[in-house]
């Protein structure tokens, strides 16, 4: 893929849906009672290997353009898959449906490519032992999975990572103990299965930091709205306030308080954003975002922001490298078993720009006003990478190339053809 840098981007756009809150609707649906309708479900390959899994696992679905229609079957209705679980490039796909399938009647195992097959698995496999499962990782720690279905019971667990995969593993197998599961966070992460969870009619409470859910919910299919993925604006966001003249509308966006540390780290280095046309759906606040070109001081990013900032960190790097001050990373070594080692990943293809960064055990250090030279990028695989550099791209001294662009079809198939639309 080659992309020139750019002039202005402007107009008004609406991004794909909410790739983590898609994974929580499908799996839900699918064992809730009655039909689900999911409007603007995720187009990213990793939503869709969650609904190929489920489709293995026996429920019916159907896609009609950005609708998913899911024949819910109750808690009890998956069925022995004929076949390996293919979970693809998607960690929320393995260790999501991981919670499910330990408490089901039979034998399943979950694969993924081979990024996903290097990626820790010892998270969810501890606490679902402590629930009774049965599960196997090859050396103990890292997919495949496989999983010997039976009986579970409900555990008070506290969190040792910040992780809602692994929250979300937990009350999904907590689903099928009787009494109550209990999950103690230590850092508030995204809580779109607690909210999901009750929007299908789940007994489930938060306090502080802790989760208390009911076993043997009675789920009932529902119709369901995604919010635009704020997570894939952040590339729209990072792109407008980098390049002069620019001033864009997303709309639609998730602006779930659990999510949205990405505008409130913006706007305290100096972003010209706003919020517009805030309401809830679901559960869920869905607003509108303007952005415009404008200076950016740069900041440091570490302890909970980190942890609340991890899948936007790749593109502040950029951001960083082109601030007044530069961008600081800490506390954020979550970074390194993502689909790549994000900070090597991001450093790589810093340093082909001529951008000078320091790297550290659990972050970066960048500093300002550096110039973007055109360069030969590689996403590695992995789609943030591959959106990061493209924007990158746009701030460029010449036109450059990116080898693996396509990754970025994982979480945002229409991502170049969006940046080309804000353009013309
Ligand atoms: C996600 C949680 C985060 C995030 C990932 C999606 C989710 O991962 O990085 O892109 O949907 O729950 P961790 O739970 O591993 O932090």
């Amino acid at each position: 893929m080659r992309i020139h840098p750019s002039g202005p981007l402007t107009g008004s756009l609406t991004l794909p849906g909410d790739k983590s809150i898609s994974h929580r609707y499908a799996i839900l649906a699918s064992l809730a009672t009655g039909s689900s309708t999911i409007h603007n479900y995720s187009t990213g390959a990793d939503c869709h290997s969650t609904l190929n899994a489920l489709r293995a696992l026996g429920i019916q679905i159907t896609e009609d353009a950005l609708n998913v229609t899911i024949n819910g079957q109750g808690l009890d209705g998956w069925r022995a898959p004929a076949a390996d679980l293919d979970c693809g490039n998607s960690g929320s796909a393995i260790r999501m449906l991981a919670g499910p399938l330990a408490a089901q009647p039979f034998h399943s195992r979950l694969i993924g490519d081979e990024s996903l097959s290097g990626r820790p698995m010892g998270r969810i496999i501890d606490p679902l032992r402590q629930m009774g499962a049965h599960i196997d990782a090859r050396d103990d720690k890292f997919p495949p999975l496989t999983i010997q279905g039976g009986a579970l019971h409900a555990i008070d667990y506290t969190l040792p990572v910040a992780s809602a995969q692994v929250k979300t593993c937990v009350l999904f197998g907590g689903m099928y103990a009787e009494g109550q599961t209990v999950v103690r966070e230590q850092v508030r992460s995204r809580d779109h299965t607690e909210i999901a969870l009750r929007e299908f009619g789940a007994d489930i409470h938060t306090k502080s930091l802790v989760i208390t859910l009911e076993g043997r919910p009675a789920l009932e299919g529902r119709e369901l709205l995604v919010p635009a993925d704020l997570s894939s604006a952040a590339f729209f966001l990072v792109a407008a306030l980098l390049v002069p003249g620019s001033e864009l509308f997303l709309r639609g966006v998730g602006l779930n308080p659990t999510r949205s540390a990405l505008l409130d780290f913006l706007l305290a280095a100096g972003a010209s954003l706003e919020v517009v046309n805030l309401e809830q759906t679901n559960g869920e606040m869905i607003g509108d975002l303007h952005v415009r070109h404008a200076p950016i001081r740069g900041g440091v990013i570490e302890g909970e922001t980190a942890a609340v900032l991890i899948d936007e960190i790749p593109v502040l790097c950029v951001l960083g490298a082109a601030s007044e001050e530069g961008l600081t990373v800490r506390d954020a070594k979550e970074l390194r078993v993502k689909e790549t080692d994000r900070i090597e990943t991001v450093l790589n293809n810093l340093r082909r720009m001529g951008i000078e960064a320091e790297e550290t055990p659990d972050g970066m250090h960048i500093p300002g006003r550096q110039k973007f030279r055109a360069a030969h990028f590689d996403s590695f695989g992995d789609h943030r990478i591959a959106m990061a550099f493209a924007v990158a791209a746009l701030h460029a001294d010449g036109p450059s190339e990116i080898q693996g662009a396509e990754a970025a079809s994982v979480s945002f198939p229409a991502f170049y053809d969006l940046l080309a639309q804000a353009h013309s």
